[in-house]
């Protein structure tokens, strides 16, 4: 394993400065497909092949969890047409990639709420969970119908219910326990940020988890965002002085 990465790390990253989880608002597929003349659905494909390949990045550099926000709650705003695409291309690439993802030691988990999205999407998330559990190289976190907001007032609103049932005390809530609350439960907050497309927003992801994490802005859109400059970001990110609020 240690050999694995040391020969597919690129040279300028330093190995002992790996981040333990990059997440990624992919954003600018639509001003992608315009630019060439084409429909915004075919950003969405373009910008698919772009998790793909930084999905491997993930794989190959030792970044042990790679999330992306790939669909907000703010997003079924948008044209029936490209929602009902959105939906479509999720679970056609599930079902397509699966196998892969697998045999590379993948592990798939979502963030947001399921209950919300269609049932032929939901039964492909649930496979593709079930079937990639144990896996360790790599955990992948797809925010689908995810809204920071709506997952804090979910975390509070079940905080709420054990305190009712008298399961919880007032006084154990604190921030460790709030965490386990959280879709995000049991993964370590983003090191790094990375959004493209130059918009400087967090459009409601992740607002808790990324209290201390440090962001990188491209104007680059999401279908061109390459290996190359996520190794860049990735070198920038270890040029990052983190003082977590100390001197
Ligand atoms: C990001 O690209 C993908 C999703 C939000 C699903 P956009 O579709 O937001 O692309 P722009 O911002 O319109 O260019
Ligand atoms: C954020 O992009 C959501 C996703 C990448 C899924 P948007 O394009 O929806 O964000 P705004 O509207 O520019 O804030
Ligand atoms: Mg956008």
């Amino acid at each position: 394993m240690a050999t694995q990465l040391i020969t597919k790390l690129p040279a300028i990253l330093d190995p002992t400065k790996i981040p333990q989880h990059v997440a990624a608002i992919m954003d600018g597929n639509g001003r992608w497909a315009k630019k060439q003349g084409l429909p915004r659905i075919a950003g969405h494909q373009q910008g698919a092949q772009t998790v793909k390949s930084l999905l491997r990045c993930c794989k190959d550099w030792g970044i042990a969890n790679f999330t992306v926000f790939a669909f907000s709650t703010e997003n079924w705003g948008r044209p029936a047409v490209e929602v009902n695409f959105l939906m479509q291309l999720f679970t056609g690439l599930l079902a397509s990639e699966l196998v892969q993802m697998h045999a590379e030691g993948v592990r798939i988990r979502f963030l947001g709420d399921r209950s919300q999205v269609p049932i032929f999407l939901q039964t492909m998330m649930d496979k593709a969970i079930i079937t990639t559990a144990s896996n360790q190289a790599v955990t992948f976190n797809i925010a689908i119908n995810y809204g920071s907001r709506s997952e804090i007032v979910n975390a509070c609103r079940s905080i709420a219910q054990k305190v009712q049932a008298n399961q919880l005390e007032p006084y154990q809530i604190d921030e460790s326990l709030f965490t386990q609350y959280l879709d995000t439960c049991g993964l370590p907050d983003p090191d790094l940020l990375i959004r493209t497309s130059g918009e400087q927003r967090l459009s409601n992801f992740l607002l808790w988890q990324l209290a201390y994490t440090e962001l990188y802005i491209t104007n680059t859109y999401w279908p061109d965002f390459s290996n190359d400059e996520f190794m860049q970001a990735i070198a920038v990110y270890q040029q990052r002085d983190r003082r977590f609020g100390k001197v």
